[in-house]
């Protein structure tokens, strides 16, 4: 994380004793700013938390020194629960030997990339501690990626094999992309299996005969080397992969320490996925961090939800909005509060729901967060203020510094005032959060071309020569400054809990057949979170739609999260005046036939195809009766 000659201590912390420092800031503010007190303690935590985490990486450490501490300290203490399955740190240690061994037989050495496609299981932790162990990059692909997005995904990370996880659809995924993997001369490992498939190899065998000893040789793993990539879909184009050293795994991991005790006795249950920075970093990297237990699920269900809490014991879970969203959406049961949960942390937690989860299930505290995998902007409510994401004080910017600006909500474009600079938003105005890129919290970036990474810089925010990373996220802060989340802006929308590029969907539909344009936005649906799909298309003159096929098109094309579930057919597309398509007027119309005058269409995956929406249908929807 850090670049080369850049002493994160001097630069975090300057040169005098930062407890007396804000001690003494949080004595001056009082006479005049009543919260104070709790920026002071805000503060203190982080930098207590940030002092952690530089010491351990100046001090070399990575993920592989923080999990041998673990195995260390307790061999036998379980580490992974899965279904009846548990495996203590001891065995995965073991295991995690077999798979480097293996790797390292092979001839990959540091340097080299191996493509994972694993859902959450045991295999997955040893596999990628096993690779880690050689120097071996990992890029986490998705599992619901399906066709060109999947093979554009391994394709950028230079990837020289793929190792495919247990599960008919990874199987099928893979099949499918077949000719072009073996294009690519690309070594494929199959999972879980005695007798793969033609131009699959088995992993299993080979991989149980491995020795379970370290390797034989050293391999010298510094902080700064890439342990990983993960997927993000940036704004614009396809997935882009973030680069993921070891300095962001050990920040992660050591981060929802914030939240005061979390102890080496806690089981936290997983079920977001392993191959994003919340599953990853923050359920794993935590896990480790601590040595404590962590129980996967392959993916989640929020039927199993509290059962499995129940049978894992466990204490405390990461989420995103959309999962807690999902669990107050289930009949009430008298054993609502019967689990052992004492905090959840994650983030996109609505204040609707919040309060709602929290009295329902027996919750008794949320660390709300807001972070990004490929920014540099953190910010954390550890004060269980509902809604809030974090605080942003004037005292509190002192230390960890970010600035929300004032911007076109439509487009996220900042607004500059006649002077050419940009202004702060005032309470309840909302506008951009922007990070500075000072050396102190470098911008790493994303794999490949550096216009990917420099889009997302604005420069010359507040005065000449300053550069600062844009989150594409619009906030808003209160007179406690308490700040919120408002919305996503710009080309991309957040539907279960995935960034969805409008541009990258858009490019898909444009080759459905019977299409002359289309224009792709996210529309708010009541009682849910984030955006759902829609697109405006103008037919090619003089054909009917066959929606049968464009429902068999885009599920085939798309994974499930960016297929649109609403189309307006429409006889033009109105654009901004450099040519871009307006979204705005659409997006506020969304999909209610009464404001809507162009025939409207909704996705029926029962009947596979897109059915017309009309009153009846819009209020099924509205009333939460239709399932989306
Ligand atoms: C959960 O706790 C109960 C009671 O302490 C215990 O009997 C059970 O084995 C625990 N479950 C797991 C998976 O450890
Ligand atoms: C967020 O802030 C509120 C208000 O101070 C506090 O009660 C709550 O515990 C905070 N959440 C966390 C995780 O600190």
């Amino acid at each position: 994380m850090w670049p080369e000659g850049v002493n994160p201590k001097t630069v975090l912390y300057g040169t005098g004793a930062v407890g007396g420092a804000v001690a003494a800031a949080a004595g001056i503010y009082s006479y005049m700013y009543p919260y104070a007190f709790r920026d002071r303690h805000q503060v203190r935590l982080e930098l207590a938390i940030i002092e952690k985490f530089t010491n351990i990486i100046m001090s070399g450490g990575t993920v592989l020194s923080q999990f041998a501490e673990a195995v260390r300290r307790h061999p036998d203490k379980p580490f992974l629960l899965f279904g009846t399955e548990a495996h203590t740190y001891g065995e995965v240690d073991a295991m995690a030997n077999r798979v480097a061994n293996f790797f390292h037989g092979m001839g990959f050495q540091k340097g080299d990339t191996v493509a994972l496609l694993i859902y959450n299981e045991p295999a997955f932790i040893w596999t990628f501690l096993g690779l880690a162990r050689v120097g071996v990059k990992m890029a986490l692909l998705n599992t619901n990626l399906r066709g060109q997005a999947l093979m554009h995904c391994f394709r950028v990370a230079g990837a020289t094999g793929l190792i495919v996880g247990q599960g008919q659809p990874l199987l099928d995924a893979t099949l499918e992309l077949m000719p072009e993997l073996q294009a690519e001369g690309a070594t494929i490992w199959l999972q879980g299996s005695a007798h793969p498939p033609a131009g699959l190899s088995a992993w299993d065998g080979p991989v149980q005969r491995e020795s379970d000893q370290p390797l034989t040789v050293q391999v010298t793993i510094t902080p700064a080397d890439t342990l990983c990539y993960i997927y993000t879909s940036g704004t614009t184009g396809l997935p882009k992969a973030a680069i993921i050293p070891h300095t962001k795994f050990i920040i992660g991991g050591n981060s929802l320490l914030l939240i005061q005790g979390f102890t080496s006795e806690d089981v936290l249950y997983v079920t977001l996925p392993l191959y994003h920075s919340s599953g990853l970093m923050l359920g794993i990297g935590t896990t480790i961090s601590k040595g404590a237990t962590v129980a996967l699920r392959r993916k989640f269900s929020a039927h199993h939800f509290w059962e499995d809490c129940r049978h894992y014991n466990a204490t405390v879970i990461i989420y995103i909005g959309e999962l807690l969203r999902y669990l107050c959406t289930l009949p009430e049961r008298p054993d609502d509060k019967d689990h052992k949960v004492r905090l959840a942390f994650g983030n996109g937690l609505r204040p609707d729901i919040w309060k709602q989860f929290q009295d329902r299930f027996g919750i008794p505290r949320i660390g709300e967060f807001y972070a990004m995998t490929e920014g540099n902007v953190g910010l954390t409510n550890i004060s269980n203020k509902v809604g809030a994401v974090g605080v942003y004080s004037p005292m509190y910017r002192k230390y960890r510094p970010s600035s929300v600006i004032e911007c076109d909500i439509d487009t996220g474009e900042p607004i500059r005032g006649k002077d050419g600079w940009c202004k702060e938003v005032k309470i309840g105005q909302p506008g951009l959060l922007v990070g500075p890129t000072d050396p102190a919290v470098p911008y790493i970036g994303y794999l490949g071309k550096p216009e990917l990474t420099q889009r997302k810089i604005l420069r010359d925010v507040f005065r000449e020569g300053d550069a600062y990373f844009s989150t594409g996220d619009l906030m808003v802060f209160d007179k406690e400054y308490f700040i919120y989340f408002v919305d996503r802006v710009g080309d991309t929308f957040r539907w279960k809990g995935e960034n969805v590029a409008t541009t990258e969907v858009a490019q898909v539909l444009s080759k459905m057949e019977g299409v002359q344009e289309v224009n792709v936005y996210g529309v708010k649906v009541p009682g849910q979170d984030g955006r759902a799909g829609m697109a405006s298309i103008i037919p090619l003159p003089g054909q009917q739609p066959d929606f049968r096929r464009w429902y068999r098109y885009i599920t085939e094309k798309l994974p499930t999260y960016a297929q649109p579930l609403f189309l307006r057919l429409t006889q033009e597309i109105q654009v901004t005046g450099t040519f871009k398509h307006q979204k705005a007027a659409l997006v506020k119309e969304g999909f209610d036939p009464r404001r809507v005058a162009d025939p409207l269409f909704v996705i029926d995956n029962g009947r596979k195809t897109y059915v017309p929406l009309d009153d009846t249908v819009y209020r099924r929807i509205v009333v939460g009766h239709a399932r989306l």
